[in-house]
């Protein structure tokens, strides 16, 4: 899908007044010179950071911005996954006000280069030593030609299971490590009476939950040979039609109620122990914070069955656009420098559940979770296990990712597709244009 954007940008007409409102406009800023004071930049930052866990950590990034006397307008739009968002920000750009700076990430990030939207902040970037402080498989997704165009500030995990850790003792089962555990698990926690698993019925979720189980089902190499080389053979062949059937095989220990259910909601019912389990990415454990539980205690944190030596990468980021006002651009670099700063990476990232995208950061502040996700990413990347999460835009182009999506909704909702179908489909659908 390209970018809806051929709608070229018009100067907007700004001097439409009289002389006189000239007369004005010119003496205020000849005061302002002469007093030497220069306005706060306002910059403005789509996000889609509005459940518990997020705004708290949106509310960091904030504060410590206005610490630097800058304004922030919040562009905040709901959606978990950044759907709603992406759709708000193609109508801005098209209109030819873009916010300063907004929460894109992967691929994206370079169609929006080729849009020649974005703009540069090297500069900043050079300054601090971006390019030390970040592995190159994440710096590189942050550069447009050779240049950075956007600044990261997290890694999240993706393969997580979230257990209720009363639940699990109520059926006197351990944390699953395999397949066959996990379904003898759900098994028992329905016969408690518990729901099993916990999620919410939305693309993106469907996405994310059959990403992990093709993880932990076929492994990092088949995963990178069908999601990250779309290659055509994998995409419909029998450890794909495998994956599928397992993938499906966890419907039937969901609940009713998940059309449409967000996903801070699934997680709410891990929580307080409507149900056991939710497959979600670490952003997940921001919530159990909010909401006061504690890892080990209150819940546990483990990899999706399978893929206990892999690790699935999503990185959050914020690109910066071209805007028309000039003193947006102090507000811009603020932002970038502040992003990638060792107080920022710690508080924010205690907050939204991620670990530091800034490497050599002390983090004995950080719980078994994140402990655990900073050793389980230094482990994949040594061994070549480290791979880039296709739910979470990471990965393939955006036209492709919603391809997927499509077919991965459809095959979980329809019971009368079967799973070799849905691997046909999606071998078709790497070829979307
Ligand atoms: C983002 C996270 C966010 C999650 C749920 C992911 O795509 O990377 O930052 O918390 O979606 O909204």
């Amino acid at each position: 899908m390209r970018h809806p954007l051929s709608t070229p940008f018009r100067p907007q007409a700004r001097f439409v007044g009289a002389r006189a409102r000239m007369g004005a406009i010119a003496m205020a800023a000849g005061l302002m010179l002469m007093s030497g004071t220069s306005q706060a930049a306002e910059v403005e930052v789509l996000h889609y950071w509005t459940s518990g866990g997020e705004a708290k950590s949106a509310q960091v990034l904030k504060e410590m911005l206005e610490k630097k006397g800058d304004t922030w307008k919040d562009f905040a739009v709901a959606g978990g996954g950044g759907e709603n968002a992406m759709t708000a920000l193609k109508t801005r750009v098209i209109s030819g006000n873009p916010p300063a700076a907004a929460q894109i990430k992967g691929p994206a990030i370079q169609e929006w280069g080729d849009e020649g939207v974005l703009v540069s902040v090297d500069d900043v970037a050079k300054r601090e030593g971006w390019d030390k402080l970040l592995p190159t498989q994440i710096s590189s997704i942050m550069k447009y030609k050779g240049q950075y165009v956007a600044a990261p500030v997290n890694v999240h995990r993706v393969n997580w299971l979230w257990i209720n850790a009363d639940a699990l003792k109520k059926v006197n089962a351990q944390p699953p490590v395999t397949w066959d555990d996990f379904f003898k698990t759900a098994e028992a926690l329905q016969k408690a009476g518990i729901t099993p698993v916990a999620i919410g019925g939305q693309s993106w979720q469907d996405a994310e939950t059959f990403e992990t189980v093709a993880l932990g089902v076929g492994g990092a190499a088949f995963y990178k040979k069908a999601f990250v080389q779309l290659d055509e053979a994998t995409l419909k062949g029998p450890t794909m039609v495998k994956a599928l059937a397992t993938f499906k095989k966890i419907k039937q220990y969901t609940d009713k109620g998940q059309t449409g259910r967000d996903w801070n909601m699934a997680t709410g019912m891990v929580i307080t122990g409507q149900a056991a389990m939710q497959f979600m990415g670490d952003w997940a454990k921001g919530e159990f914070t909010v909401a006061n539980k504690a890892p080990d205690k209150d819940y546990l944190c483990v990899p999706g069955p399978g893929s206990q030596n892999a690790y699935t990468f999503n990185v959050d980021s914020f690109a910066f656009f071209k805007v028309k006002n000039p003193d947006v651009e102090k507000g811009q670099k603020d932002l970038a420098s502040l992003l990638l700063s060792p107080e920022f990476q710690e508080i924010f990232n205690l907050n939204k559940g991620s670990i530091p995208v800034r490497q050599g950061m002390d983090l004995s502040k950080f719980d078994a979770c994140a402990q655990k996700s900073e050793a389980d990413f230094k482990n994949a990347q040594a061994k070549g296990t480290l791979v880039p999460s296709w739910a979470h835009d990471m990965v393939i182009k955006p036209a492709v990712e919603g391809a997927f999506y499509d077919v991965i909704g459809h095959y979980w909702n329809d019971d009368s597709e079967t799973a070799q179908q849905a691997a046909d489909k999606l071998a078709a659908a790497s070829k979307t244009n």
